[in-house]
């Protein structure tokens, strides 16, 4: 596959209207972003994946895009994200976009033509139309389900949504096309060959213009199924497929990777990549305490991730091996966190925890992603207001994980010059919440760790993400062997915790803290972690 770069690759999330904000609207913007690449360059990390960045009327935060070709103006000009993949690409970073493959905004130019049209576009629909609603029709209102919704007009019946109401569904064709529903289109009618060759416009479009790849939104629910139940995804990864051949001699070393795990369905896969998502079970298990009100998945207590120390490492294990069954070589995406839910440092995990969760993260077997603020253990803020369709219902406030970057001790925490009430969302108010400018200072602090185990990473191959990951103890202390060289262990729990491991005669620890090493096994202190060499 393409893009063999990936393997090797270091992660960092950028929410643009977060991080830093240079013209004093209050939200972040890519002039800001390119203020601010020393900082990104300081983490050693070689991949931006940016949040979308097009125009949109932000209904769901710019997953809603109404053109896909043009910078939306609050972030800047297409002349400025050019100028910011150049930037990056002077201190060796490529630059990820995000492709929102599946659905537009109700603004896009596409949907207002075919909404102001008496009936199907003679050259295919673009998006999912009925005049009447079939028998088994989705009445789900959650967002994130697919639903139909009533036209406005003057287009009659219905269209297919994917999220919110305002991000209604591009036709990519059903998997079945029974005769009494004839508004169903199948795989190669003309609305969805459309759509196709429309996804490899946008593609080509940016990445003619030196960006690295894409981090395609709801990847695999393109093509549409009766039960909504995933029987479509065979058919999805065949439109992923196309892609790639055409990548293949296109773009060579362009990248996709998915939104969460591609689904195996027997055929060849469609993207370069796994991603463990953070709202999966494999990434919850480990770090998901059931703080502020952001889905609990699991009671508060059982993330193993945990001072109380009751989790276990079995699912994230068992997704593990699953994701590397068909080619161990694959790489699998883990982030410390991402857009969509909560933050490493979640109540009630405290500073001094997030030593152990980012050795595991950033000397695991995968291509880690450090989602922005997480390098200095920013909060997730509770009971923040909806912004931008970030609270999805009441259980699920996704604001609280997008709040501004906090740089240095200056007004708006060195974000942004506006007037606090202008932000895009509150600055977290704590009097010591962690900022890039104090951790510079303080070498025991977050940011230095993330920086010496991603250097550590990025100088020792067996430590990055082609090597074998070999597990030599799954409870407290979590411990594992990295190629033949190298041993890492954690013991996220409050308790010290001891192992046994055969091979330590010699060893040597490069980076740590409460570790012991004995020829015979390591004990290690509440919260500890380190990586040794072996002797
Ligand atoms: C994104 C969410 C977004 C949803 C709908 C997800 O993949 O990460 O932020 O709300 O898709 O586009
Ligand atoms: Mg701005």
């Amino acid at each position: 596959m393409a893009g063999d770069w990936l393997a090797d690759a270091v992660v960092y999330e950028i929410y643009p209207q977060s991080f830093a904000d240079s013209d004093g609207d209050g939200v972040g913007d890519l002039r800001g972003v390119i203020d601010h690449l020393d900082h990104v360059a300081s983490l050693g990390v070689d991949t931006i994946w940016f949040n979308p960045c097009f125009e949109s009327p932000f209904v769901d935060a710019g997953y809603d895009v109404s053109d896909y070709l043009r910078v939306a103006p609050r972030y800047g000009t297409n002349d400025d994200l050019a100028d910011l993949v150049e930037a990056a690409r002077e201190r060796g970073i490529r630059v990820l976009l995000d492709l929102v493959a599946g659905h537009t905004s109700i603004e896009h130019p596409w949907f207002q033509a075919e909404l102001h049209a008496d009936g199907p576009s003679p050259e295919g629909d673009r998006y999912v139309w009925c005049e009447e609603l079939p028998a088994w029709a989705w009445d789900s209102d959650l967002p994130g389900t697919p639903a139909w919704v009533r036209s406005p007009g003057p287009r009659p019946g219905w269209y297919l949504k994917n999220f919110y109401d305002e991000q209604p569904a591009l036709n990519f064709g059903w998997t079945e096309t029974p005769a009494d529903e004839p508004w169903r289109d199948g795989f190669d009618d003309p609305g969805p060959r459309r759509n196709r060759r429309m996804l490899q416009d946008v593609l080509d479009f940016w990445l003619g213009r030196g960006v690295a790849g894409f981090r395609v939104d709801m990847a695999f629910s393109l093509v549409k199924d009766d039960q909504g139940k995933n029987a479509g995804a065979a058919a999805a990864t065949q439109v992923w497929r196309e892609l790639q051949a055409w990548l293949a001699t296109a773009h060579p070393d362009a990248v996709l990777i998915p939104e969460g795990k591609e689904p195996r369905t027997g055929a060849a896969m469609g993207f370069d990549a796994d991603f463990m998502l953070v709202i999966h079970p494999e990434h919850a298990s480990l770090f998901d305490n059931g703080g502020a009100g952001v889905l609990p998945f699991q009671p508060p207590g059982d993330a193993f991730f945990h001072a109380d120390g009751l989790g276990s490492t079995r699912t994230f294990l068992d997704g593990w091996a699953a994701a590397k069954a068909d080619d161990p070589a694959r790489p699998v995406l883990l982030g410390t966190a991402d857009h969509d839910f909560s933050r490493l440092r979640t109540d009630p995990r405290t500073p001094e925890e997030l030593g152990a969760a980012l050795t595991f993260l950033l000397t695991w077997g995968t291509v880690p992603s450090i989602y922005y603020g997480d390098e200095i253990g920013m909060r997730y803020l509770p009971g923040l207001p909806d912004k931008e369709g970030s609270i999805c219902n009441p259980g699920y406030n996704r604001s609280g994980c997008r709040t501004p970057m906090q740089w240095d001790d200056s007004a708006n925490a060195g974000f942004s010059s506006a007037a606090p009430s202008d932000l895009y969302l509150p600055i977290d108010p704590a009097e010591d919440r962690p900022t890039v400018a104090a951790q510079e200072q303080d070498p025991g602090s977050t940011l230095h760790l993330v920086r010496r185990l991603v250097a550590l990473r990025r100088a020792t191959p067996a430590l990055g993400g082609r090597a074998p990951t070999t597990v030599l103890h799954e409870g407290y202390p979590f411990t594992w062997r990295r190629g033949d060289s190298h041993v890492v262990v954690v013991n996220p729990r409050r308790e010290p915790a001891s192992v046994e491991v055969d091979g330590l005669a010699g060893a040597r620890l490069l980076l740590g803290q409460g570790v012991e090493v004995s020829a015979s096994g390591l004990r290690v202190d509440g919260f500890g972690y380190g990586v040794l060499e072996l002797g």
